[in-house]
Parts: structure tokens; sequence; C-alpha cells
């Protein structure tokens, strides 16, 4: 089996190459190719922690794979990372393991690429002001996503720990530079969506993180956080405004993000807001944005599946360069 690093995956794999990767994912996924039963808990009690399995085959590709998160809030006092994160993905010929890849970057790759996908596919052209709300681990992917689709001259960045605001823009100037974007702080939620063509919210918030009223006719959200039924990430005016929202997997959504389910079990609207899936749009399905005016969001929590066909791109193309370190049990 091959090892992959961090550093490994760097090597050979691009955000664009990310980006690609969840496109065949969500195409796969659209059309009914790919299984991915519900993700496994079980409890680390004496840790306060938690051990997350989420297997997946995709279909297409004919892999099969598994990612293993644990969550153990603990290990922040050990100087290592809170929620671990490794895939495994198994050979198709012989269901033996292939390889075994870090899967903190894999995820951070992968999650970033949805909003990149959505971005690409319904974010206007001339965007040119872009605002991330969070600036937390998954943070700078997903700037690297947005400016890679989008010529975004600007970048608002906003987080209630104000603190982090700076650190993350010395962090990331170099790399929004590289994509000719500027960072700038936000001092509050209004200053960053103000005007914004393409938002991006990234955050553990419980509720919503801005005033949807303020939203540009035209703009393009992704909302990213929220992945429990009690989260809110995006005001529901928002998605009101909006009147259709693109999601990654319909079903995961509707049992998992609060974004949506709250709104509907207040009676706002009903599952007619959702116009389809990522996949769906991808396979000429469903229509995307219609006009300049429209706002258009994407809700995403995400599915293994994202993460089988990325380390299967990420193997690939390792294989073929010669990275990694191969060892036999
Ligand atoms: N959709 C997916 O596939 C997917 C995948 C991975 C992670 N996620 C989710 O993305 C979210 C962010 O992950 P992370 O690892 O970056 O988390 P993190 O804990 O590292 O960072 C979250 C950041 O959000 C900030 N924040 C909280 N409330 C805010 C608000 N109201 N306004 C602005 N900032 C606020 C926090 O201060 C923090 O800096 C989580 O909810 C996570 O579960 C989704």
């Amino acid at each position: 089996m091959l090892v992959l690093s961090r550093e490994d995956i760097l090597t050979v794999f691009s955000m664009r190459d990310a980006i690609e990767a969840d496109k065949k994912a969500f195409t796969l996924h659209s059309q009914g190719k790919c299984r991915v039963p519900l993700r496994i808990n079980l409890d680390a009690a004496d840790h306060k922690g938690q051990y997350l399995f989420m297997p997946a085959y995709a279909g297409g590709i004919e892999r099969a794979g598994i990612k293993i998160i644990s969550v153990f809030p603990g290990n922040a006092a050990k100087g290592k990372p809170v929620v671990p994160a490794t895939v495994i993905l198994l050979d198709k010929e012989t269901g033996e393991v292939a390889a075994l890849i870090e899967g903190t970057t894999l995820t951070q790759m992968r999650t970033a690429a949805i909003a990149g996908v959505a971005t690409e596919l319904l974010a206007r052209p001339d965007s040119s002001v872009g605002a991330l709300f969070g600036t937390g681990g998954q943070a700078s992917a997903q700037l690297e996503a947005i400016l890679t689709v989008r010529g975004l001259k600007e970048v608002r960045i906003f987080d209630v720990a104000f603190d982090r605001v700076r650190a993350f823009i010395e962090a990331n100037s170099a790399m929004a530079g590289r994509l000719g974007a500027r960072l700038t702080a936000a001092s509050c939620a209004d200053e960053a969506v103000d005007g914004a063509d393409v938002i991006t919210a990234v955050t553990t918030s419980p509720r919503p993180v801005f005033d949807g009223n303020r939203v540009k006719a035209g703009a393009h959200v992704n909302g990213i956080g929220a992945y429990t039924p009690a989260m809110q990430e995006l005001p529901p005016e928002l998605l009101q405004r909006a009147g259709r929202v693109f999601v990654d997997n319909r079903e995961a959504v509707l049992a998992e993000a609060g974004d949506l389910i709250t709104p509907m079990k207040e009676g706002r609207f009903g599952e007619e807001i959702i116009a389809g899936e990522l996949g769906q749009l991808l396979l000429g399905e469903i229509e995307g944005r219609r006009n300049d005016e429209e706002i258009t969001v994407m809700k995403t929590v995400g599915f293994a599946t994202l993460d089988v066909v990325t380390a299967y791109e990420i193997l690939t193309r390792a294989e073929a360069a010669g990275v990694g370190r191969r060892i036999s049990l």
C-alpha cells in the first residue's frame, strides 16, 4: 500500500485537481452510482471524544474506502490535532488496502472544492469582491477554492474571534496575492457582506452569521458549516430571497442541515426550495443561475463519496509521480 502524507498530497494534487475530483464525485452520486451507508459514531467517553467511521463505494471508478475521524477535544492541550482524520482506499481487484492517506488535508481540499464547484457553476463571471466568514481549520482552503474559480480582487475576512482574523490574513496573504486578491479585515458581519459578490460561511456558529437582507442582488453564497439540525449559519431571509438552493446531497442536507430544517419547521418554505444537486447541475438536468440579479445559494454537509473519489485521484497522481512511501503489512 502507498502511504501519503500532507506533503505528498500537496506535491501531486492542486485545488484545481480537487475541484475536478469533486465534480466527478457529484456526477457519480447524482447518477445513482454510489453507495454511502450512514456514518457510524462510537463514543470515546473517557476522553469526551468520538470515533466516526465514514465508508462509501463509488461506482464508475469502482472504488470503496473509508474515512476515519476522531474528535478528541483534549488533544489541543497536548499540541495534537483535535480532529485527526485518515482515509483508507481499497484496491478494486483484490479488496486490499491500496492507500493510507492523511485525511485532514484531503478533507480541507475536498470540502473547499465543493464551494469551488458551486462558485464556478453559479457565481456571476464578473464577481470581484468576496467575503469569508470563519478563519478556522477549513478556511484557508476555502479561500483558495473561490480564488481558483473567480478573479476576485478583494476578500473581506470576518470571524467573531477577531484576533484570528489578523493571523489568518498574515498566513494567507501570499497565497491570495498569487491568485490576484487582497485580503482585508472586516470589523463586523455587515462590513463583510455589503456589496460582496461571493460569500462563503465556514463557521461552527449555531445561529445565522450575517443579515440576509444585506446580501447584494446577484451574489452567490456557499454554506459550509451547520452540519446538525440544531445549527444554523445561513440566514433564512437569504434563502427566501434566493428562492432556490443548490445542495451537494439532497438526502443528507434534509437530514442534517439546520440551515434548511429550521426554517422549514417554522413554515417559511418547504422542500421545493431545493433546486437540485450540484451533480444534476453538472449533468445539465437542472437550470443554474437564470439572470444577473438572482441570488444563488449552495448548502453542503459533505458525504464520504467525495473522500473516496478524491483519495482515488490523489493516489493515481502519486503513483504516476512516484510520490509516497510503499509499505506492506
Ligand atoms: N460541508 C462539509 O463537507 C464540511 C467538511 C468539514 C467541515 N465542515 C464544517 O465547517 C465548519 C468549520 O470547520 P473548521 O474546521 O474550520 O472549524 P473551526 O472550529 O476550526 O473554526 C470555526 C471558526 O468559525 C468562527 N465562528 C464561529 N461563529 C462565527 C460567526 N458567527 N461569525 C464568524 N465566525 C464565526 C470561530 O471563531 C472559528 O474561528 C464546521 O461546522 C465543520 O463541521 C463541513
